[in-house]
Order: C-alpha cells, then sequence, then structure tokens
C-alpha cells in the first residue's frame, strides 16, 4: 500500500500542544503537511494561557524538517486560526478538532462556570473553527474534518454531565456536517479516544498510562483525512492499538395500530417486546427512522403536501 503524505495539504489541528493533538501534528507534518500547531496553553481546567506549549510542537516540527506555524487563540476565536493557516499557507484542507477540557463534578455540585466553559471549547471551539474553514473548503472542493467526542459522549458517565453532553453534541455536528459536507467532497468523522494524557494522567497507573499512548490513536486520524478515503460521517473508538467502529441499533419495537388508541399500560405490557434487540437493525440515518414507522405503521412519513 502506498504511504499516506499530504504534501501540500494545510492542516490545522487545535490543542496540539499537549497529548493527543501534538501526536497527531508531529504525524501530520512528518507525511508533508503545512501544519497549524493551534494551543492556548492553559490548564486541563481551562485556566490560564501561553504560548509554550504550542511554540515546543513547531519547533519540533521544524527540527525535524517539516513545516509549521503556531496559533495561541482560543478554539473560540476558530476564525483567527483559520486566518493563521489562509495567511500563511492560502489553504485549510484538514481540520482535526481536539482542543479539550475537563471540569468533571457531580451534577449536584455542578456549577453554571463548569458547564459553560466545557461548552464553550468543545461545542463553541469546534464550531467555529470548523465553520470558519468550510467555506474554503468548499471552494476547494476537498476537505476532511474530525470531530473528538468520548466514551462519555456517547454513552454518558458519572460526574461528566457537561462534559458528555457536550461531547455529545460534537457527535451530532459531526454527523450533520457528513451529509452537508459530501457533494463537496468535505468527509467528517468521530472519533472517540482512550488516551494517556494529561487529562487522564491522575487516574491511570503508569503502565496504563504507557499502554495507551496517543501515537495509538493517530493513524485512525491519518487514515481517516487521506485524499483517498471515502470514510464520512463514521464514528470510532480507538486507542492502545484497538480501532473499532460504533453504531446505533434499532429494536424492531411494536407497532399498535393508529386506528387504536395506545394506553401507557398497553406499553407497559409489551415494554420487554419494545426493548427486545432480536430483530434489531442498525439506525442510520433519519431515512432508516422514517422508514422503520412505514413499515411498522404503514404511513409515509416521506410523503409531501401536493
Ligand atoms: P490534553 O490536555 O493533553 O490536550 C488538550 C490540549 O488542548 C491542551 O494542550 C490544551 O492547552 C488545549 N486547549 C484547551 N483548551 C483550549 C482552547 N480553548 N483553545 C485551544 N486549545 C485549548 O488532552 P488530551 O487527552 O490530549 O485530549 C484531547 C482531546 O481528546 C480532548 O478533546 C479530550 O476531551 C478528548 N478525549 C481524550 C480522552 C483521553 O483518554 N485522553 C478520552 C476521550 C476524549
Amino acid at each position: 500500500m502506498n504511504q499516506i503524505r499530504f504534501d501540500g495539504r494545510v492542516v490545522v489541528v487545535t490543542g496540539a500542544g499537549n497529548g493527543l493533538g501534538r501526536a497527531y501534528a508531529l504525524e501530520f507534518a512528518r507525511r508533508g503537511a503545512q501544519v497549524v500547531v493551534n494551543d492556548l496553553g492553559g490548564s486541563g481546567h481551562g485556566e490560564g494561557q501561553s504560548a509554550t506549549a504550542a511554540d515546543l510542537v513547531v519547533a519540533q516540527i521544524r527540527s525535524a524538517g517539516g513545516q509549521a506555524v503556531a496559533n495561541y487563540d482560543s478554539v473560540e476565536f476558530g476564525e483567527r486560526i483559520i486566518e493563521t493557516a489562509l495567511d500563511n499557507y492560502s489553504r485549510v484542507d484538514v481540520v482535526i478538532n481536539n482542543a479539550g477540557i475537563l471540569r468533571d463534578s457531580s451534577f449536584a455540585k455542578m456549577t453554571d462556570t463548569d458547564w459553560q466553559l466545557i461548552y464553550r471549547v468543545h461545542v463553541d471551539g469546534a464550531y467555529k473553527v470548523t465553520k470558519a474553514a468550510w467555506a474554503t473548503m468548499r471552494e476547494q472542493g476537498f476537505g476532511r474534518i474530525i470531530f473528538t467526542t468520548s466514551a462519555a459522549g456517547l454513552y454518558g458517565n458519572f460526574g461528566q454531565a457537561n462534559y458528555s453532553s457536550a461531547k455529545s453534541a460534537l457527535l451530532g455536528l459531526g454527523r450533520t456536517l457528513a451529509i452537508e459536507g459530501a457533494r463537496n467532497n468535505i468527509y467528517s468523522n468521530v472519533i472517540a479516544p482512550i488516551a494517556g494524557s494529561r487529562l487522564t494522567e491522575t487516574i491511570w497507573p503508569e503502565e496504563v498510562l504507557k499502554a495507551t499512548s496517543p501515537d495509538y490513536v493517530v493513524p485512525l486520524a491519518i487514515k481517516l483525512c487521506a485524499e483517498d478515503s471515502t470514510e464520512n460521517g463514521g464514528v470510532f473508538e480507538v486507542g492502545a492499538s484497538w480501532f473499532a467502529k460504533v453504531r446505533t441499533e434499532r429494536s424492531k419495537g411494536v407497532a399498535f395500530g393508529i386506528e387504536n388508541v395506545v394506553s401507557a399500560e398497553q406499553v407497559a405490557e409489551r415494554w420487554s417486546d419494545i426493548c427486545d434487540f432480536g430483530e434489531s437493525e442498525p439506525a442510520e440515518d433519519v431515512l432508516s427512522t422514517f422508514n422503520a414507522v412505514g413499515r411498522m405503521v404503514g404511513i409515509d412519513l416521506l410523503a409531501t403536501k401536493k
């Protein structure tokens, strides 16, 4: 197989001063990309800022013969990050929405600040950066975008109401942009990484941190952003050299018939059938929902007013 290369491609990696972002930036540069290394340089809780984190990664890329430029803005000002790409390299081909912080707390103790900061960085940040790149990608007829969710975003997690709901928002954003971008060769995918980093170093022992090096996540991002990759709208779990695709499953369900008034008691009576995955199917898009209703009830939700 030919090596995946990014010569002539401009790659923006947000939060590229540490952890996963740094690993992505180094590898894209090694494969010929011109990289915008964005990092605000704050703490894992979203406090403070510093140019050091981004500068160190840029220096590392340049000393290995690669091309990179630093940007120190918060992703909340995504347009400035994309401006850095356009001013320096005149294109933007790949956006890796990776910057992130944690403000974990049980829902009972969560403050409005904990909630809002998480939304500003993860949701508004990914929106701003991607929105600023979108028009250029459409003009180019090429774009590859990665959104970073989390197992918490896919499944929910104790102490992470803010983070998991923000990460779920990225799932919706990524999958919608996959639909809207497809005809312009702009493909969006969503990844839920598992990686030893400063966000996880206080939880995991040394051997787990080593086994979950960010380097094990990087190949997925490279593959998804390759020029000839046709994967679009996918959701992946990845870490410790494990790569897997996630999908939603729909039970066959129970339709009572629209000629009947359905009571809560009838629903309760058939509860185990409603929740039975024996005859389940992948639930991939809105159309599949409409088709399921059509099949089960016999009405066409795709019909329009004459
Ligand atoms: P990290 O803390 O090592 O790196 C995140 C980087 O983002 C930091 O360098 C930080 O300065 C930067 N950053 C934070 N806020 C920023 C902002 N407003 N603007 C620009 N840069 C900002 O964290 P890690 O583990 O590498 O996480 C990367 C992404 O992966 C995050 O979105 C995180 O939520 C996600 N993730 C990580 C998991 C893990 O196991 N490490 C699990 C699931 C998701």
